[in-house]
């Protein structure tokens, strides 16, 4: 179900953005709008968000995307297009309802997030919950419960400045998590926080969202970050989205020379999985084959070990050159009977980087199977080294600018 949908949304800062807006659809370029003295900071955006999604927006500085997230929730007024919120158009709203929706629907977090210093560890959490008018008893359980969530029980009384960095982005995270909301919308939430601390945090998001199914509109410039975390990734540049898809398609396809250089420092075998390098198998047999056909694969493509499949394609065992044979002396329709278990195959979901160690040592392919047990394909040392070696295409005619400035902001978070 979809939980947030945009459609063609635009904003241009400066004068006459209605006017703007329409020469951008005509094809005006970002230099014109300058020319205008205006900004063009969301260039025609759209996107859905499935309810239970972490959908991460990534791009440079000054790309658009908080001025994306802060149209998501009504705090900026589009220019142009629609912002549905499980399906209510959001940007007919009133001020009112919108403070409504945002107190029931939506909780943001920033990455500076400002907590009051007269204020306890539990007051700062339930603020959000004080200005909707809760009573004293729902906000201190309904803090307390998102505290403990954050890892921070046992810290209620105490004051921010008492606190580390981290664990201040950590009540932040709890005062938007007792909203009890089901959208989290986080602007560069961690950016401020030292790598440790940043993996730590990023860890317990992954881990608090398989539990709240929470969705989670996510900001950051650190590709590493919305690998990890994204279920997707819209990537924008001068306000435009210029690819939206997973961490692999972004890895593995890159819209253009822009997304190709963020991605060319990433660590490919963390992302990339099982899945996406195992090769269809050339040696795959159905089980209701007889031992005949069974030998005849087996000579074409030689090799004296197959897999087999039933027609659902789950995998039902291997099949050896001699246990074919001893089938076909006994007489046997089919090759059912005389399959061995297949050791250890590997599931798609898992990261290349925990298949290296298994590659160096295995000489056959080694099969990868879904949840089901169906069988994905076969993935052979050769694909995996392959696949790590995989060059992004080289910036042709690219804008250095850019490239400069991401190797910049990749740098700064490592
Ligand atoms: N209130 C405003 N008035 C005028 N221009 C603005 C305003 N807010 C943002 N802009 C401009 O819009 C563009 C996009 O800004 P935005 O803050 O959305 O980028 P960002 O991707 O969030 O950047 P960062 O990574 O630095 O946070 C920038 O050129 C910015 O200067
Ligand atoms: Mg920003």
């Amino acid at each position: 179900m979809t939980s947030v949908r945009v459609e063609r949304l635009y904003k241009i800062f400066g004068p006459q953005p209605t006017e703007l807006v329409r020469r951008l659809e005509a094809g005006a370029d970002q230099e014109e709008i300058k020319a205008a003295s205006s900004t063009a900071a969301v260039v025609d955006a759209s996107f859905d968000v499935q309810e239970g999604e972490t959908f991460v927006v990534m791009g440079l500085s000054g790309s658009g995307k908080s001025t994306l997230i802060r149209m998501l929730n009504g705090l900026l007024t589009p220019t142009a297009g629609r912002v549905f919120v499980d399906d209510e158009d959001i940007t007919k709203m009133s001020a009112g309802a919108l403070r409504t929706m945002r107190q029931q629907k939506m909780s943001m977090v920033f990455q500076h997030f400002a907590l009051f210093p007269h204020r306890t560890v539990l007051d700062n959490a339930g603020y959000g919950l004080q200005i909707k008018g809760a009573g004293k008893s729902e906000i201190t359980e309904k803090a307390r419960e998102a505290l403990s969530l954050v890892g921070l029980e046992g810290w209620e009384e105490r004051y921010p400045q008492q606190l580390s960095g981290g664990m201040r982005q950590r009540v932040g995270l709890a005062r938007a998590l007792a909203a009890h909301t089901d959208v989290l919308l986080m602007d560069e939430a961690f950016s401020a926080l030292d790598p440790l601390i940043k993996r730590e945090m990023q860890d317990q998001l992954l881990n608090l969202n398989a539990k709240l199914g929470k969705t989670i509109i996510f900001i950051t410039h650190d590709l590493n970050e919305a690998m990890r975390l994204g279920d997707r990734i819209a990537m924008m540049r001068a306000g435009e989205i210029v690819q939206i898809g997973t961490a692999e398609q972004i890895l593995n396809e890159p819209a253009d020379d822009y997304v190709a250089s963020f991605v060319q420092d990433v660590d490919r075998s963390r992302v990339l999985s099982a899945a996406s390098i195992a090769e269809p198998p050339e040696t795959l047999l159905s089980a209701s084959a007889s031992p005949d056909e069974a030998l005849a694969l087996m000579r074409q493509q030689h090799t004296d070990r197959l897999f087999v499949a039933d027609g659902g394609q789950r995998l039902l065992g291997e099949l050896s050159a001699a246990a074919a044979e001893q089938a076909h002396q006994d007489g046997r329709s089919d090759v059912r009977s005389v399959l061995a278990p297949v050791t250890d195959p590997v599931a798609g979901t898992t990261p290349m980087k925990a298949l290296l160690s298994r590659m160096s040592t295995e000489a056959v392919p080694t099969p990868v199977v879904d949840e089901q047990q169906r069988l994905l394909g076969v993935i052979t040392p050769v694909a995996v080294f392959q696949a790590l070696c995989q060059e992004v295409p080289a910036a042709e005619g690219g804008d250095g600018a850019d490239a400069a400035a991401i190797k910049e902001a990749s740098a700064s978070d490592v």
